[in-house]
């Protein structure tokens, strides 16, 4: 079966054709990063414009390099949730369209849930039921993956999450946007244990975490080093930032899994780039007897792929949208609507 999926959520427009679920024929991404940068973040209204310019010779191009034929498509997956409402209209819009004229079925995917998949398309013999670490710039969850569309949330953050973090401690360190990888090359020659930040604990709820308080102490920390003029070890600070927020994710997701009574822990979403982060929870699930399952690079950030993955278990379990199919900006993973 092949599937053309959409993926207009934030700031990359992306198409990919993907076959039986897991084999990608083409993955195109067109970054919007560059654009963004001047303004420190993800303008909206900029990004919808951007992805309504590219989305439809970025779609030729994927079906030319997947040496698929339209006729060949079988169905069509978009993003609908979560994201910005403008940005995920554009694709939305443009898979009702294409599956209008190629008279195949529209699939909805949930865009966490495409984050999950990409695992499946690293790792051909993953199977549910496992521990899913989704780490993104708009998210921080713990999910029992009990099936390849049943899942429920076990955790998650009360305010920020983990990639806006590294984001805002970043714009306070005059990194620029998006801050996630530039902390993440600074620590690496700093050291750690150069300052003491929060890492959370929730009182009864051991598997949410929150990550304002460590943002707020780090802007604190280096307003107030400017001011009395001492210089901020930029270095150790973003390395002690990479080790509270490993610290924060690690510990959680090792015991939700042993909680759940599974031997899988798979980690992906944009910041599972993190190099701490990849690296500390491999050695804590060997340490664990846990297997390890980490998106390579090239999945974690986002891209069409996973959603035309995630896009043919959606199908398998009789998903589909019709052409009133509507973006929403929020949404549970394990409750779509
Ligand atoms: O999943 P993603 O590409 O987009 C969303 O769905 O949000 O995640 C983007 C986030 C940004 O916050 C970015 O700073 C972060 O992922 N990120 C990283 C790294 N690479 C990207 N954070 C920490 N370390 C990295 N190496
Ligand atoms: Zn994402």
């Amino acid at each position: 079966m092949h599937i053309l999926s959409i993926e207009t959520s934030c700031d990359e427009t992306a198409v990919a054709v993907t076959k039986n679920g897991r084999q990608v024929l083409s993955s195109e991404i067109s970054s919007q990063v560059e654009m963004h940068r001047i303004y420190g973040g993800v303008v909206p209204e900029l990004a919808s414009r951007r992805h309504i310019q590219v989305i439809t010779p970025l779609a030729e191009i994927a079906l030319e390099k997947s040496g698929i034929t339209r006729a060949g498509i079988d169905a069509v997956a978009v993003t609908y949730a979560p994201g910005l409402i403008g940005a995920l209209l554009v694709g939305v819009n443009f898979a009702k369209s294409a599956a209008l004229t190629l008279d195949v079925p529209l699939i909805p995917v949930h865009h966490i849930r495409g984050h999950i998949a990409a695992n499946y398309i690293a790792y051909p013999e993953l199977t549910p039921p496992f521990l899913a670490l989704v780490v993104s710039g708009g998210h921080s969850l713990l999910v029992d993956v009990r099936g390849y569309t049943d899942m429920k949330i076990i955790g998650t953050t009360r305010d920020d999450a983990a990639g806006e973090c590294f984001d805002k401690t970043a714009r306070v360190l005059g990194l620029g946007y998006p801050g996630g990888p530039a902390i993440d090359a600074l620590a690496k020659n700093g050291d750690e244990k150069k300052y003491a930040l929060p890492v959370s604990k929730i009182n009864d709820s051991p598997f949410d975490m929150s990550f304002s308080g460590l943002k707020t102490a780090v802007i604190n920390l280096v307003h107030n080093s400017a001011q009395s003029g001492n210089p901020v070890d930029r270095e150790g600070l973003a390395a002690s930032i990479c080790r509270a927020i490993s610290d924060t994710l690690v510990p959680r997701a090792i015991s939700a899994c042993k909680s759940l009574g599974y031997s899988k822990i798979c980690c992906s979403g944009g910041v599972a780039a993190n190099s701490v982060i990849r690296r500390d929870l491999s050695t804590a699930a060997a340490e664990n007897n846990l297997e390890i399952y980490l998106a390579p690079l090239s999945l974690c950030s986002d891209n069409a792929a996973m959603i035309g993955c995630q896009g043919y278990y959606e199908y398998l379990s009789g998903n589909r949208a019709d052409s009133s199919l509507n973006a929403y900006a929020t949404m549970p993973v394990d409750k779509l609507v």
